[in-house]
Formats: structure tokens, C-alpha cells, sequence
């Protein structure tokens, strides 16, 4: 098999994983931390890549890529917005905050800005429905009742580079 994303020098890193362990799958989460730190993501190619490379199956690779946060197919943002839809934060307006973040950042829900600056997704309760409607960016908890003009909350992103 031809290895488009495992090169070289991951297969060398990868490698020293194989060999530590006598269980095949113990190397399964080390190797994706080396993917990752190349890609910043672990592109489907690659799973499928190193289900061939480790001789385990492509399955038990993507069910540790969807159980781990860190472990994403999506390309990593500098800064990740998370907006809460559930009732209470949507009934608060989230839905029209989305609108203005999609505008102010160029990124849709579910996708990166072009310029890879922001993610948006929108996630479930955070557990701060008492300042609906609520986001986070990055882990800065964000009270969007007290936004009240797009301006304002181009200030708060502003505050990241
Ligand atoms: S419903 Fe939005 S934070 Fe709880």
C-alpha cells in the first residue's frame, strides 16, 4: 500500500509504538497524537492508513477518533466558539447570535473561517442557561444577554488574535 499522509518519518515514529507494545491497539492513541501534532487533524485517509500500517481494524481507529474530543477529523481553529442551542439559550436568541458570529467570523456552524482563525459549533447546554443565550470561546464563558449590538460583540472578538 501506498502511505500518502503516513510518511516516512510518522511511520518511524509509529514504529516505536508497534514495537512497545505487545497488544496491536495499545499503539492505536499514541499514533494518533503523532498524526495529529503533524496535521493538526486526523484526515480519513489516514485512519484508513494506519488501520493497514498497524494491522487493526479501521473501526476501533474511528470509534477512538469519535469518543476523543481531541481527536478530530476538522481541521483545529485558533479559536473555537461554542454556542448553545438548547431551549432556554435559543429562545434567548442564539439562533440570531449565530447569524451575527457567521458574519463576523466568515465561519459557518460546523466549519472553519477561511482563514482558519474560527470554528463555530453549536453544542448542547454548558450549564450556564441563567445567561442565555451562552458561548464559550476557547474556555472563556461569554453572558450573550449582555451583547446587545454586533459591535459589541466584535469587541469581545477582537480580543483574539
Ligand atoms: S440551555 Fe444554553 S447553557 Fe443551558
Amino acid at each position: 500500500m501506498e502511505y500518502k499522509y503516513l510518511t516516512q518519518e510518522i511511520k518511524n515514529k509509529i514504529d516505536y509504538f508497534k514495537n512497545k507494545y505487545l497488544v496491536k491497539e495499545q499503539a492505536i492513541i499514541p499514533s494518533l497524537h503523532v498524526i495529529l501534532e503533524v496535521y493538526r487533524d486526523i484526515p480519513h485517509e489516514a485512519v484508513r492508513e494506519l488501520s493497514e500500517y498497524l494491522q487493526v481494524p479501521e473501526a476501533d481507529i474511528e470509534g477512538i477518533v469519535s469518543f476523543y474530543d481531541m481527536f478530530r477529523h476538522k481541521k483545529n481553529a485558533r479559536h473555537h466558539i461554542r454556542l448553545c442551542r438548547n431551549l432556554p439559550c435559543h429562545l434567548a436568541g442564539s439562533k440570531k447570535f449565530l447569524k451575527i458570529l457567521e458574519k463576523l467570523t466568515g465561519a459557518k456552524a460546523g466549519e472553519h473561517s477561511p482563514d482558519g482563525k474560527w470554528y463555530i459549533e453549536l453544542v448542547e447546554c454548558i450549564g450556564s442557561c441563567a445567561i442565555a443565550p451562552a458561548f464559550l470561546i476557547n474556555n472563556d464563558l461569554y453572558d450573550g444577554s449582555k451583547i446587545k449590538t454586533e459591535q459589541d460583540l466584535k469587541e469581545i472578538l477582537d480580543r483574539y488574535e
